[in-house]
Protein backbone atom coordinates (compact mmCIF):
# COMPACT_ATOMS: atom_id res chain seq x y z
CA UNK A 1 0.00 0.00 0.00
CA UNK A 2 1.40 3.19 -1.30
CA UNK A 3 1.01 7.21 -1.19
CA UNK A 4 -0.35 8.32 -4.73
CA UNK A 5 0.43 11.83 -3.88
CA UNK A 6 2.80 14.00 -2.29
CA UNK A 7 2.19 11.92 1.31
CA UNK A 8 -0.18 12.56 4.00
CA UNK A 9 -2.93 10.88 1.94
CA UNK A 10 -4.62 8.93 4.95
CA UNK A 11 -2.42 5.66 4.79
CA UNK A 12 -2.35 5.19 8.33
CA UNK A 13 -6.14 4.30 8.59
CA UNK A 14 -6.22 2.09 5.47
CA UNK A 15 -3.12 0.10 6.78
CA UNK A 16 -5.02 0.16 10.14
CA UNK A 17 -7.81 -1.83 8.07
CA UNK A 18 -6.04 -3.08 5.65
CA UNK A 19 -4.46 -4.57 8.72
CA UNK A 20 -7.02 -7.03 9.98
CA UNK A 21 -6.35 -9.13 6.74
CA UNK A 22 -2.91 -9.07 7.47
CA UNK A 23 -0.70 -11.73 9.36
CA UNK A 24 2.67 -9.49 8.60
CA UNK A 25 2.71 -5.48 7.95
CA UNK A 26 5.93 -4.10 7.34
CA UNK A 27 7.16 -0.69 6.42
CA UNK A 28 10.13 -0.81 4.19
CA UNK A 29 11.73 3.07 3.71
CA UNK A 30 11.99 6.49 5.49
CA UNK A 31 12.14 7.00 9.53
CA UNK A 32 10.84 8.86 11.77
CA UNK A 33 10.18 12.16 9.32
CA UNK A 34 6.99 10.00 8.61
CA UNK A 35 3.50 10.17 11.09
CA UNK A 36 0.35 8.38 11.19
CA UNK A 37 -2.43 9.22 13.13
CA UNK A 38 -5.08 6.16 13.78
CA UNK A 39 -7.93 6.97 15.96
CA UNK A 40 -9.52 3.41 17.99
CA UNK A 41 -11.93 3.79 20.29
CA UNK A 42 -11.60 7.27 20.48
CA UNK A 43 -8.58 7.13 21.68
CA UNK A 44 -5.51 8.65 19.07
CA UNK A 45 -2.44 7.03 18.42
CA UNK A 46 0.49 8.93 16.69
CA UNK A 47 3.04 6.66 15.37
CA UNK A 48 6.17 7.34 13.29
CA UNK A 49 8.02 4.43 12.85
CA UNK A 50 6.34 1.19 13.88
CA UNK A 51 3.51 0.42 11.63
CA UNK A 52 -0.10 0.87 12.55
CA UNK A 53 -0.77 -3.09 12.57
CA UNK A 54 1.01 -3.04 15.88
CA UNK A 55 -2.30 -2.38 17.51
CA UNK A 56 -3.55 -6.32 16.18
CA UNK A 57 -1.97 -8.04 18.78
CA UNK A 58 -1.58 -11.19 16.09
CA UNK A 59 -0.29 -8.96 13.72
CA UNK A 60 3.42 -9.29 12.99
CA UNK A 61 5.26 -5.41 12.38
CA UNK A 62 8.52 -5.05 10.93
CA UNK A 63 10.43 -2.11 9.90
CA UNK A 64 12.60 -3.18 7.05
CA UNK A 65 16.18 -2.74 6.19
CA UNK A 66 15.01 -0.02 4.12
CA UNK A 67 14.10 2.13 6.63
CA UNK A 68 16.22 4.42 9.06
CA UNK A 69 15.81 4.33 12.85
CA UNK A 70 16.18 6.96 15.03
CA UNK A 71 15.94 4.22 18.89
CA UNK A 72 15.30 7.35 21.20
CA UNK A 73 11.66 7.66 18.99
CA UNK A 74 11.38 4.31 18.69
CA UNK A 75 11.73 3.62 22.17
CA UNK A 76 9.25 6.60 23.25
CA UNK A 77 6.66 4.84 20.54
CA UNK A 78 7.06 1.80 22.48
CA UNK A 79 6.87 2.99 25.99
CA UNK A 80 3.52 5.09 24.67
CA UNK A 81 2.14 1.70 23.61
CA UNK A 82 3.41 0.09 26.48
CA UNK A 83 1.48 2.89 29.06
CA UNK A 84 -1.57 2.45 26.23
CA UNK A 85 -1.63 -1.41 27.34
CA UNK A 86 -0.22 -2.03 23.84
CA UNK A 87 2.43 -4.47 23.92
CA UNK A 88 5.32 -4.73 21.46
CA UNK A 89 6.52 -8.15 21.71
CA UNK A 90 5.37 -8.64 17.95
CA UNK A 91 7.58 -5.66 17.19
CA UNK A 92 10.84 -6.49 14.73
CA UNK A 93 13.44 -4.74 13.50
CA UNK A 94 15.85 -5.18 11.07
CA UNK A 95 19.48 -5.64 11.65
CA UNK A 96 20.73 -4.30 8.24
CA UNK A 97 18.49 -0.35 8.55
CA UNK A 98 20.47 2.79 9.37
CA UNK A 99 20.42 4.26 12.38
CA UNK A 100 19.87 8.26 12.35
CA UNK A 101 22.44 10.13 15.00
CA UNK A 102 22.53 12.90 16.71
CA UNK A 103 24.71 14.40 13.77
CA UNK A 104 22.03 13.25 11.46
CA UNK A 105 19.79 15.81 12.49
CA UNK A 106 21.87 18.40 13.51
CA UNK A 107 23.32 18.76 10.07
CA UNK A 108 19.88 18.42 8.36
CA UNK A 109 18.72 21.16 10.24
CA UNK A 110 21.87 23.18 9.58
CA UNK A 111 21.77 22.59 5.95
CA UNK A 112 18.24 23.50 5.23
CA UNK A 113 19.35 26.86 7.10
CA UNK A 114 22.44 27.15 4.39
CA UNK A 115 20.34 26.31 1.26
CA UNK A 116 18.36 29.51 2.27
CA UNK A 117 15.50 30.38 -0.49
CA UNK A 118 16.73 27.13 -2.17
CA UNK A 119 15.91 24.73 1.05
CA UNK A 120 13.67 21.68 0.49
CA UNK A 121 11.77 22.22 3.64
CA UNK A 122 12.95 18.55 5.44
CA UNK A 123 10.92 17.89 7.99
CA UNK A 124 14.78 18.47 9.97
CA UNK A 125 14.31 14.45 11.55
CA UNK A 126 17.87 14.06 9.91
CA UNK A 127 16.66 11.78 6.99
CA UNK A 128 18.75 13.18 4.14
CA UNK A 129 21.85 12.88 6.00
CA UNK A 130 21.25 9.31 7.12
CA UNK A 131 20.50 7.72 3.96
CA UNK A 132 23.72 9.70 2.37
CA UNK A 133 25.61 8.18 4.64
CA UNK A 134 24.34 4.95 3.91
CA UNK A 135 25.18 5.65 0.23
CA UNK A 136 28.21 6.62 1.24
CA UNK A 137 29.19 3.70 3.52
CA UNK A 138 29.91 5.30 6.73
CA UNK A 139 26.84 5.02 8.54
CA UNK A 140 25.43 3.17 11.52
CA UNK A 141 23.20 -0.17 10.86
CA UNK A 142 21.16 -1.16 13.96
CA UNK A 143 23.29 -4.40 14.23
CA UNK A 144 26.40 -2.29 15.12
CA UNK A 145 24.63 -0.99 18.06
CA UNK A 146 25.12 -4.41 19.90
CA UNK A 147 28.74 -4.29 19.08
CA UNK A 148 30.49 -2.50 21.83
CA UNK A 149 34.25 -2.59 20.31
CA UNK A 150 33.12 -1.77 16.74
CA UNK A 151 30.79 0.91 17.35
CA UNK A 152 33.09 2.72 19.70
CA UNK A 153 36.00 2.68 16.67
CA UNK A 154 33.66 3.65 13.83
CA UNK A 155 31.80 6.68 15.76
CA UNK A 156 35.15 8.09 16.90
CA UNK A 157 35.97 8.51 13.43
CA UNK A 158 32.71 9.76 12.31
CA UNK A 159 32.33 12.00 14.78
CA UNK A 160 35.35 13.58 14.83
CA UNK A 161 34.68 13.90 10.77
CA UNK A 162 31.23 15.71 11.53
CA UNK A 163 32.59 17.96 14.49
CA UNK A 164 34.40 19.31 11.84
CA UNK A 165 31.55 20.19 9.35
CA UNK A 166 29.55 21.39 12.22
CA UNK A 167 32.17 23.81 13.88
CA UNK A 168 33.92 24.81 10.86
CA UNK A 169 31.13 25.21 8.38
CA UNK A 170 27.86 25.72 10.68
CA UNK A 171 29.85 26.92 13.78
CA UNK A 172 27.96 24.60 15.60
CA UNK A 173 29.29 23.31 19.02
CA UNK A 174 30.66 19.90 18.36
CA UNK A 175 29.46 16.60 20.01
CA UNK A 176 31.18 13.96 22.68
CA UNK A 177 31.82 10.72 21.04
CA UNK A 178 32.47 8.92 24.22
CA UNK A 179 28.76 10.30 25.63
CA UNK A 180 27.16 8.72 21.79
CA UNK A 181 29.14 5.64 21.69
CA UNK A 182 27.72 4.90 25.37
CA UNK A 183 23.91 6.43 24.77
CA UNK A 184 23.43 4.11 21.58
CA UNK A 185 24.70 0.81 23.07
CA UNK A 186 22.05 1.47 25.63
CA UNK A 187 19.41 1.85 22.93
CA UNK A 188 21.42 -1.41 21.43
CA UNK A 189 20.68 -3.41 24.74
CA UNK A 190 16.96 -2.10 24.89
CA UNK A 191 16.24 -2.82 21.43
CA UNK A 192 18.30 -6.26 21.44
CA UNK A 193 14.89 -8.56 21.76
CA UNK A 194 13.48 -6.86 18.47
CA UNK A 195 16.11 -7.40 16.06
CA UNK A 196 16.20 -9.70 13.47
CA UNK A 197 16.95 -10.71 9.95
CA UNK A 198 14.08 -9.12 8.31
CA UNK A 199 14.30 -10.52 5.02
CA UNK A 200 14.54 -14.29 5.85
CA UNK A 201 11.91 -13.95 8.52
CA UNK A 202 9.76 -12.18 5.25
CA UNK A 203 10.77 -15.64 3.00
CA UNK A 204 9.54 -17.80 5.74
CA UNK A 205 6.38 -16.17 6.03
CA UNK A 206 5.91 -16.13 1.82
CA UNK A 207 6.52 -19.53 2.34
CA UNK A 208 3.65 -20.42 4.93
CA UNK A 209 1.36 -18.44 2.31
CA UNK A 210 1.05 -16.13 5.11
CA UNK A 211 -0.76 -12.67 4.19
CA UNK A 212 2.02 -9.43 3.95
CA UNK A 213 0.90 -5.91 3.76
CA UNK A 214 4.27 -3.35 2.50
CA UNK A 215 3.26 0.08 4.31
CA UNK A 216 4.76 2.46 2.43
CA UNK A 217 5.34 5.92 3.98
CA UNK A 218 5.40 9.68 2.26
CA UNK A 219 4.38 9.14 -1.43
CA UNK A 220 5.36 8.26 -4.88
CA UNK A 221 5.75 12.42 -5.89
CA UNK A 222 8.22 12.54 -2.32
CA UNK A 223 10.16 9.42 -4.13
CA UNK A 224 13.90 10.18 -4.43
CA UNK A 225 13.94 8.67 -7.57
CA UNK A 226 10.58 9.43 -9.31
CA UNK A 227 9.46 12.52 -7.21
CA UNK A 228 9.29 16.02 -7.43
CA UNK A 229 13.31 15.98 -7.51
CA UNK A 230 14.93 18.25 -5.43
CA UNK A 231 11.54 18.41 -3.32
CA UNK A 232 11.22 15.32 -2.18
CA UNK A 233 12.16 12.51 0.26
CA UNK A 234 15.69 10.15 0.48
CA UNK A 235 14.17 6.72 0.12
CA UNK A 236 12.13 5.25 -2.45
CA UNK A 237 7.92 5.24 -1.16
CA UNK A 238 6.81 3.86 -4.54
CA UNK A 239 5.83 0.43 -4.61
CA UNK A 240 9.00 -0.88 -5.99
CA UNK A 241 10.95 0.23 -2.83
CA UNK A 242 9.30 -2.48 -1.28
CA UNK A 243 10.81 -4.74 -2.66
CA UNK A 244 14.64 -3.27 -2.02
CA UNK A 245 13.80 -2.06 1.18
CA UNK A 246 11.93 -5.19 3.01
CA UNK A 247 14.89 -7.56 0.82
CA UNK A 248 11.87 -9.65 -0.60
CA UNK A 249 11.37 -10.47 -4.58
CA UNK A 250 9.18 -8.40 -6.88
CA UNK A 251 7.36 -11.92 -7.53
CA UNK A 252 6.30 -11.80 -4.10
CA UNK A 253 4.08 -9.05 -4.10
CA UNK A 254 0.20 -10.19 -5.35
CA UNK A 255 -1.17 -6.56 -5.43
CA UNK A 256 -0.65 -2.95 -5.45
CA UNK A 257 -2.90 -0.68 -3.51
CA UNK A 258 -2.53 3.48 -4.01
CA UNK A 259 -3.76 5.87 -1.24
CA UNK A 260 -4.85 9.40 -2.36
CA UNK A 261 -6.98 12.15 -1.09
CA UNK A 262 -9.67 13.38 -2.29
CA UNK A 263 -8.08 16.62 -3.02
CA UNK A 264 -4.29 17.22 -2.97
CA UNK A 265 -1.70 18.69 0.18
CA UNK A 266 1.99 18.68 -0.05
CA UNK A 267 4.21 19.99 2.86
CA UNK A 268 7.28 21.66 2.66
CA UNK A 269 8.67 23.39 -0.45
CA UNK A 270 8.63 22.75 -4.46
CA UNK A 271 5.84 23.47 -7.30
CA UNK A 272 2.47 22.40 -6.82
CA UNK A 273 0.30 23.08 -9.98
CA UNK A 274 -2.96 23.04 -8.64
CA UNK A 275 -2.36 25.01 -4.69
CA UNK A 276 -4.84 26.92 -4.00
CA UNK A 277 -3.99 29.84 -2.05
CA UNK A 278 -7.92 31.36 -1.47
CA UNK A 279 -10.70 30.88 0.96
CA UNK A 280 -11.51 27.21 -0.39
CA UNK A 281 -7.73 26.18 0.09
CA UNK A 282 -8.20 27.74 3.69
CA UNK A 283 -11.17 25.83 3.83
CA UNK A 284 -9.89 22.18 3.10
CA UNK A 285 -7.16 22.69 5.55
CA UNK A 286 -9.65 23.79 8.38
CA UNK A 287 -11.59 20.86 7.21
CA UNK A 288 -9.53 18.40 6.90
CA UNK A 289 -6.92 19.57 9.58
CA UNK A 290 -4.23 19.68 7.43
CA UNK A 291 -1.38 19.97 9.61
CA UNK A 292 1.50 17.15 9.40
CA UNK A 293 1.97 14.75 12.22
CA UNK A 294 5.55 14.92 12.58
CA UNK A 295 6.14 18.69 12.22
CA UNK A 296 2.81 20.22 13.20
CA UNK A 297 3.69 22.64 9.87
CA UNK A 298 0.01 24.09 8.08
CA UNK A 299 -0.04 21.82 4.59
CA UNK A 300 -0.41 23.25 1.02
CA UNK A 301 -3.78 22.57 -0.26
CA UNK A 302 -5.03 22.24 -3.34
CA UNK A 303 -7.52 20.37 -5.82
CA UNK A 304 -7.38 16.78 -6.96
CA UNK A 305 -4.57 16.57 -9.70
CA UNK A 306 -5.50 13.82 -11.89
CA UNK A 307 -2.21 14.44 -14.15
CA UNK A 308 -0.24 12.92 -10.80
CA UNK A 309 -2.94 10.73 -10.28
CA UNK A 310 -2.22 8.62 -13.36
CA UNK A 311 1.36 8.59 -13.08
CA UNK A 312 0.82 7.30 -9.57
CA UNK A 313 -0.86 4.44 -11.64
CA UNK A 314 1.94 3.96 -13.74
CA UNK A 315 4.56 4.21 -11.51
CA UNK A 316 3.45 1.87 -9.32
CA UNK A 317 0.92 -0.34 -11.09
CA UNK A 318 -1.66 0.41 -9.07
CA UNK A 319 -4.44 -2.26 -9.07
CA UNK A 320 -6.59 -0.10 -7.28
CA UNK A 321 -6.80 3.38 -4.83
CA UNK A 322 -8.42 4.16 -1.83
CA UNK A 323 -9.81 7.83 -2.01
CA UNK A 324 -9.60 8.92 1.45
CA UNK A 325 -11.33 12.17 3.27
CA UNK A 326 -13.86 12.65 0.77
CA UNK A 327 -16.20 14.12 3.24
CA UNK A 328 -13.80 17.20 3.22
CA UNK A 329 -15.53 18.33 0.04
CA UNK A 330 -18.71 18.10 1.34
CA UNK A 331 -19.88 22.13 1.78
CA UNK A 332 -18.30 22.85 -1.72
CA UNK A 333 -21.08 24.02 -4.38
CA UNK A 334 -18.16 22.93 -7.14
CA UNK A 335 -15.44 20.88 -7.62
CA UNK A 336 -12.71 21.30 -9.91
CA UNK A 337 -10.14 18.18 -10.97
CA UNK A 338 -7.19 19.10 -12.89
CA UNK A 339 -7.10 16.70 -15.92
CA UNK A 340 -4.34 18.24 -17.95
CA UNK A 341 -1.30 20.56 -17.74
CA UNK A 342 -0.64 23.40 -19.71
CA UNK A 343 3.17 23.20 -21.04
CA UNK A 344 4.94 25.65 -23.26
CA UNK A 345 1.36 26.01 -24.88
CA UNK A 346 0.81 22.27 -25.43
CA UNK A 347 -1.79 20.36 -23.23
CA UNK A 348 -0.79 17.10 -21.27
CA UNK A 349 -2.02 14.11 -19.30
CA UNK A 350 1.59 12.93 -18.72
CA UNK A 351 3.29 13.96 -16.13
CA UNK A 352 6.28 15.99 -17.40
CA UNK A 353 9.49 14.35 -16.50
CA UNK A 354 11.19 17.50 -16.19
CA UNK A 355 11.61 19.47 -12.87
CA UNK A 356 11.34 22.80 -15.03
CA UNK A 357 8.15 22.50 -17.52
CA UNK A 358 6.74 20.76 -14.03
CA UNK A 359 7.34 24.08 -11.90
CA UNK A 360 6.08 26.29 -15.08
CA UNK A 361 3.48 23.81 -16.25
CA UNK A 362 -0.74 25.53 -15.26
CA UNK A 363 -3.48 23.17 -14.84
CA UNK A 364 -6.41 22.60 -17.06
CA UNK A 365 -9.23 21.89 -15.12
CA UNK A 366 -12.85 20.39 -15.49
CA UNK A 367 -15.59 21.25 -13.23
CA UNK A 368 -18.20 19.23 -11.47
CA UNK A 369 -21.20 19.84 -9.17
CA UNK A 370 -20.60 19.72 -5.64
CA UNK A 371 -23.14 17.64 -3.18
CA UNK A 372 -23.48 20.12 -0.05
CA UNK A 373 -24.74 17.40 2.26
CA UNK A 374 -22.83 15.74 4.84
CA UNK A 375 -21.25 12.21 3.80
CA UNK A 376 -19.85 11.09 6.95
CA UNK A 377 -22.60 8.74 8.19
CA UNK A 378 -22.47 6.88 4.72
CA UNK A 379 -21.49 3.59 4.29
CA UNK A 380 -22.31 2.30 0.91
CA UNK A 381 -21.86 3.74 -2.68
CA UNK A 382 -25.66 3.98 -2.38
CA UNK A 383 -25.60 6.14 0.78
CA UNK A 384 -23.63 8.86 -1.50
CA UNK A 385 -25.12 11.87 -2.72
CA UNK A 386 -25.12 11.64 -6.55
CA UNK A 387 -22.55 14.40 -7.53
CA UNK A 388 -20.66 12.81 -4.45
CA UNK A 389 -20.61 9.45 -6.86
CA UNK A 390 -20.09 10.75 -9.85
CA UNK A 391 -17.13 12.40 -8.46
CA UNK A 392 -15.44 9.57 -7.80
CA UNK A 393 -16.35 7.61 -11.17
CA UNK A 394 -15.25 10.86 -12.61
CA UNK A 395 -11.33 10.30 -10.75
CA UNK A 396 -11.39 6.83 -11.14
CA UNK A 397 -12.32 7.10 -15.13
CA UNK A 398 -9.93 9.72 -15.90
CA UNK A 399 -6.99 7.67 -14.11
CA UNK A 400 -7.84 4.13 -15.34
CA UNK A 401 -8.16 2.83 -12.05
CA UNK A 402 -10.84 0.99 -9.82
CA UNK A 403 -11.50 2.66 -6.71
CA UNK A 404 -11.88 -0.30 -3.51
CA UNK A 405 -11.89 2.20 -1.01
CA UNK A 406 -13.93 5.07 0.20
CA UNK A 407 -13.05 6.87 3.25
CA UNK A 408 -15.14 9.21 5.40
CA UNK A 409 -13.69 10.41 8.20
CA UNK A 410 -11.01 9.54 10.46
CA UNK A 411 -12.90 6.73 12.52
CA UNK A 412 -12.35 3.17 11.21
CA UNK A 413 -16.02 2.66 10.54
CA UNK A 414 -16.44 5.76 8.43
CA UNK A 415 -15.59 3.89 5.47
CA UNK A 416 -17.04 2.58 2.57
CA UNK A 417 -15.74 -0.86 1.17
CA UNK A 418 -16.17 -1.27 -2.64
CA UNK A 419 -14.46 -4.15 -2.72
CA UNK A 420 -12.18 -5.82 -0.99
CA UNK A 421 -9.06 -4.74 -2.23
CA UNK A 422 -6.98 -7.81 -0.76
CA UNK A 423 -9.44 -10.74 -1.39
CA UNK A 424 -11.69 -9.20 -4.15
CA UNK A 425 -10.86 -10.20 -8.07
CA UNK A 426 -7.26 -8.78 -9.34
CA UNK A 427 -8.22 -5.95 -11.91
CA UNK A 428 -6.06 -5.57 -15.13
CA UNK A 429 -3.47 -3.72 -14.62
CA UNK A 430 -4.63 -1.74 -18.05
CA UNK A 431 -8.17 -0.58 -17.18
CA UNK A 432 -10.58 -1.00 -19.31
CA UNK A 433 -12.33 2.34 -20.09
CA UNK A 434 -15.10 0.17 -21.17
CA UNK A 435 -15.88 -1.19 -17.95
CA UNK A 436 -17.83 0.09 -14.76
CA UNK A 437 -15.91 0.74 -12.44
CA UNK A 438 -19.22 -0.21 -9.72
CA UNK A 439 -19.66 -3.50 -10.94
CA UNK A 440 -17.30 -5.18 -8.51
CA UNK A 441 -19.39 -7.90 -6.87
CA UNK A 442 -20.00 -7.04 -2.66
CA UNK A 443 -17.98 -7.51 -0.24
CA UNK A 444 -19.32 -10.35 2.27
P1 LIG B 1 12.67 14.74 4.70
O1 LIG B 1 12.05 13.44 4.38
O2 LIG B 1 12.55 15.14 6.15
O3 LIG B 1 14.07 14.84 4.19
O4 LIG B 1 11.85 15.87 3.90
C1 LIG B 1 11.87 15.96 2.49
C2 LIG B 1 10.52 16.38 1.95
O5 LIG B 1 9.58 15.35 2.17
C3 LIG B 1 9.92 17.62 2.63
O6 LIG B 1 9.15 18.33 1.67
C4 LIG B 1 8.98 17.04 3.67
O7 LIG B 1 7.94 17.92 4.02
C5 LIG B 1 8.47 15.84 2.90
N1 LIG B 1 8.01 14.75 3.79
C6 LIG B 1 8.77 13.88 4.48
N2 LIG B 1 8.01 13.02 5.15
C7 LIG B 1 6.73 13.35 4.87
C8 LIG B 1 5.47 12.78 5.24
O8 LIG B 1 5.36 11.78 5.96
N3 LIG B 1 4.37 13.39 4.73
C9 LIG B 1 4.45 14.45 3.90
N4 LIG B 1 5.60 15.00 3.52
C10 LIG B 1 6.72 14.45 4.00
Amino acid sequence: MIGAQWGDEGKGKITDLLSKSADVVVRYQGGVNAGHTVVVNGQTFKLHLIPSGILYPDTECIIGSGTVIDPQVLLEEIDQLTALGIPSNHLFISQTAHVTMPYHRLLDQAEEEFRGHHRIGTTGRGIGPTYADKSERTGVRVQDLMDPAGLAEQLTWTITQKNLLLEKLYSLPPLDPATIIDQYLAYGERLRPHVVDSSLMLYEAVQKRRNILFEGAQGTLLDLDHGTYPYVTSSNPVAGGACVGAGIGPTMIDRVIGVAKAYTTRVGEGPFPTELHDPIGQLLCDRGAEFGTTTGRQRRCGWFDAVIGRYAVRINGLDCLAITKLDVLDTLPEIKVCVAYRIDGRVTQHFPNSARQFAHCTPVYETLPGWQQPTTDCRTLEDLPRPALSYLKFLAEIMEVPIAIVSLGASRDQTIIVEDPIHGPKRALLYDQGTDPWVAPPVT
